[in-house]
């Protein structure tokens, strides 16, 4: 029997890592520069935080989870997201301290047992913030820039932002039952799901794939039209902020997002480059989402990148280098007794923080320099009988060919220099 990864889920190789590596610290290098710090929360949760969470009528708890019993007979999933487990953390770990804003961000595997396709796995990575406390406009405005200064740091460039609110939870039940108004006469035209939709939680029609409801939906009202002045207020400062900072927004009014937390700013962000599955980033505003958890009234913003996307948008799965890590100086022993002095000076340089590579099989002198070249190393430690001799070895450089010797002692301070 072969065995394969299982469908959806893929292995990151060696040659990729290097990539996942730069997006992962440079989202830590920015996200620390705004005072988020990381948090690392489980990966399997009880089922019941996401049916309460991102909301029962939604396709990523319907369709989507991957959901066992434990030995104890509990109902648990293995996270499709990360805002519920780190609302659920917050509380749990009592993180409002007294500043009373918690900023958060994450990095990790999520699961959802959708249909495989380019950008879309069943196993895929998320970098998310969440920023727990606060019901100012300037913290979605100061989120929403930070995710743009990092598109800009790892020289991400083709995206679109497109934004807009879906008000308080009053005016989402207003836009909910003019929804309902709307589309109750035409029920026939929808698709069987959004049928059972229109009944239970009729926003979810939004999220329609069917070309029928979507061109029913496109003449469908706007949650836009109908928010409360605060709702109005608190939307037109988070855009005046976001464009005050020099980043640019398109409005979609029909942006509700598939998941039911949500309340007030939205957004999403597009990446031209990326076809059928072309959300790179998305977020908004939560702030029902503690009080639903048990907690007291606490607002929050949040957004989640997905990795694999953005690497697929920066081009850079892939293209990495034969799986080498940084190499300083590959060791060349030649002969049985040089290579066991080498094998542990070169342990010596490694705890000085030199990083050495060795041919472990000790083969011929010819072998070994032509597996440095192929490793692209710069600097190759020649170790033969003369060498052993003197306490040398005799330093080439691969790119110009030259010959020093050099003391076993003094290499540190070579490749330093
Ligand atoms: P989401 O829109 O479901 O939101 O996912 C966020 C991002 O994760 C998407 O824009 C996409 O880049 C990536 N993603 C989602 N599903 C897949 C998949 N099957 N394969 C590859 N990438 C995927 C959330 O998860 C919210 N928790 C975001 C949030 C945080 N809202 C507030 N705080």
């Amino acid at each position: 029997m072969n065995f394969t990864a299982l469908r959806g889920m893929r292995d990151i190789l060696p040659s990729e890592v290097a990539g996942w590596r730069g997006v992962e610290s440079a989202a830590r290098g920015v996200f620390e520069l705004f005072g988020y710090s990381e948090i690392r929360t489980p990966i399997l949760e009880m089922t019941e935080l996401f049916k309460r969470g991102v909301g029962e009528g939604t396709d990523i708890v319907n369709k989507e989870m991957y959901s066992l019993k434990d030995q104890g007979g509990r109902d648990i999933s293995l996270r499709p997201e990360g805002t519920a487990p780190i609302v659920r953390a917050y509380l749990e770990n009592k993180l409002g301290g007294e500043s009373g804003l918690a900023k958060l961000y994450y990095i990790g595997p999520m699961f959802r047992s959708e249909r495989p396709q380019k950008g879309r796995n069943r196993q895929f990575h998320q970098i998310g913030v969440e920023a727990i406390g606060s019901s100012s406009p300037y913290v979605d405005a100061e989120a929403i820039v930070m995710m743009g200064l990092f598109f800009e740091k790892i020289g991400l460039s083709g995206c679109t932002m497109v934004m807009s609110s879906l008000g308080c939870a009053k005016d989402k039940k207003n836009f909910s039952d003019r929804l309902a108004r709307f589309l109750a006469p035409q029920r026939n035209r929808l698709c069987d799901d959004c049928k059972v939709r229109l009944e239970k939680n009729v926003l979810r029609t939004m999220d329609c794939k069917s070309e029928s409801c979507r061109a029913l939906l496109a003449e469908a009202p706007s949650p836009l039209d109908g928010l409360c002045d605060p709702c109005r207020v608190h939307y037109d400062k988070v855009k005046g902020a976001v464009r005050g900072s020099g980043m640019d927004f398109r409005e979609n009014p029909r942006l509700v997002r598939g998941l039911d937390y949500y309340t007030n700013t939205v957004f999403e962000v597009i990446h031209s480059g990326l076809g059928a599955q072309d959300a790179i980033c998305a977020g908004g505003r939560y702030d029902n989402l503690v009080r639903q958890f048990g907690g007291p009234d606490t607002a929050a913003f949040g957004f989640a990148l997905g990795v694999e996307r953005t690497l697929l948008a920066l081009g850079a799965a892939g293209n990495g280098q034969g799986g080498c890590g940084k190499v300083d100086i590959y060791v060349a022993a030649v002969g049985d007794a040089a290579f066991e002095e080498a094998f542990r000076r070169a342990h010596g340089l490694r705890k000085e923080g030199v990083a050495v590579e060795m041919d472990l099989d000790v083969r011929s002198l010819k072998a070994q320099m032509r597996q440095a070249d192929k490793k692209g190393v710069r600097h190759v430690a020649i170790f033969g009988d003369d060498e052993m001799a003197k306490g040398e070895v005799l330093i080439r450089s691969m790119d110009t060919r030259e010959q020093k010797s050099v003391k076993w002692e003094d290499i540190a301070g070579f490749i330093k220099k």
